[in-house]
């Protein structure tokens, strides 16, 4: 956001450093300023007309200093497509920044530019902007397409995670019971979502720290936990100084990202010796036949889903990861859990309130209706409804 003060000074600003909050955007691929549906002259762009080189510095959850160069955007065309997406995030459901109007036709005239990222080490220009990382598409530079995917969609369901049925509650009591942490052990929740084991490792007297890289999750958790310290950060980039946990836990997590490896590492990194980091991931269930036709339904519909789309899980071979990252102490172990299910409409919102959502959004429309109706059918023959689910939790000791 600009302050008026920064306004005021103009083209003055770019001969000494100075601090602009404002909001980027996403689109095509590349990051760009936007504002002022009306089009007249601001300081921001003034600034960066004057003085195109400048200092794109994120940080909220990721901290970087990154040399940029602005380039006003001017082609109509480019404009008016680059634009469509902007005004398409800024009208989705979840829009932190609740900037209006959102009608295309009221951004034709706004001040547009491209932000191109200079190799590090180089000049970075007198003029210095600090970027406010909002998730308006919930992508920072740097960050994969794979992980902004998973982060705009956990951003999206925030407001109902793990309120339909108590899956995620379930379970993560579950790792807790198993782990028996003692009442004061300084815990890190990693990929917090709603909260569930931030709020089972509350409730053993821990002190917990919780973070998520999707804003609306981070927001949600504040809210639901006030005791805990709640900061939005990727996995793979802890801001902790080195040792400062006794344990870290993940909860379904952990499968999900672009490299696990890295934030096992990291993990390691900001435990203290002796510290122990665990995760659960999900698993088949053994033994419930009746439930065989749910993974089927998603393998017969998995070709409709473009590549590039669909699940955001990767199988994951904990033992390794943690065997890799130099974990010693490892244990693994299958947990299970049976969900009861009230009816048919249950289930499908349960659905598409967890990552399952991604499955099922990325297909056509009419294979979408074909799926959930088929799921319905289903399970409009069971009475009661009883989901069995299961989770490997693995865990892993950090020695000297
Ligand atoms: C399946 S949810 C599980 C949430 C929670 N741990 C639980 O058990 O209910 C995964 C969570 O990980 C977060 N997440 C995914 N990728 C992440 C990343 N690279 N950095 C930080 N958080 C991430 C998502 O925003 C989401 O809240």
């Amino acid at each position: 956001m600009l302050s008026e003060e920064v306004a005021a000074h103009g083209l003055e600003v770019g001969c000494r450093p100075r601090r602009i909050e404002i909001f980027f955007d996403r689109a095509a691929g590349a990051t760009y300023l936007c504002s002022g549906a009306g089009g007249a002259a601001t300081g921001w762009h003034a600034i960066l007309l004057a003085t195109p080189d400048f200092t794109f510095h994120l940080k909220n959850g990721i901290r970087a200093d990154l040399p940029a160069r602005a380039t006003p955007v001017t082609d109509p065309a480019e404009r008016r497509a680059l634009l469509v997406e902007v005004v398409a995030d800024l009208s989705q459901p979840h829009d932190p920044g609740t900037i209006r109007p959102t009608r295309l036709e009221d951004w034709a005239d706004s001040r547009l530019m491209c932000i191109s990222f200079r190799p590090l080490g180089r000049d970075r220009g007198p003029s210095r902007i600090y970027f406010r990382a909002v998730c308006w598409g919930c992508q920072t530079p740097g960050m994969s397409e794979h992980t902004a995917r998973a982060l705009r969609l956990f951003d999206e369901l925030a407001a109902g995670y793990d309120e339909v049925l108590p899956f995620f509650r379930g379970f993560a009591g579950l790792q807790v019971g198993w782990l028996d942490p003692v009442a004061g052990t300084v815990a890190l929740d990693l990929g917090a979502g709603g909260g569930a084991l931030t709020g089972a490792l509350l409730g053993r007297g821990c002190v917990v720290t919780a973070v998520d890289g999707a804003p609306g999750m981070v927001a949600k958790v504040a809210r639901l936990y006030p005791e805990a310290e709640v900061r939005l950060m990727e996995a793979g980039r802890l801001e902790f100084a080195d040792a400062s946990f006794d344990l870290v836990c993940a909860g379904f997590v952990m499968h999900l990202l672009d490299d696990p490896a890295v934030a096992a590492a990291e993990v390691r990194r900001v435990l203290r010796p002796g510290g122990v980091f665990s995760f659960s991931t999900p698993c088949a269930v053994e033994d419930a036949p009746e439930w065989d036709f749910y993974g089927e339904l998603f393998r017969e519909y998995q070709p409709y889903v473009p590549e590039e789309k669909g699940r955001l899980g990767r199988p994951l071979d904990g033992e390794k990861l943690l065997a890799d990252a130099g974990f010693q102490f490892l244990e693994e172990t299958v947990v299970e859990q049976r969900l009861a299910v009230p009816d048919p409409d249950t289930f499908w919102n349960w659905a598409m309130s967890h990552g399952s959502r991604a499955f099922i959004d990325a297909l056509p429309s009419p294979q979408r209706e074909e799926f959930e109706s088929r799921l319905r059918q289903e399970l409009s023959t069971m009475n009661p409804i009883t989901h069995p689910t299961a989770a490997t939790l693995n865990r892993g000791t950090r020695m000297p």
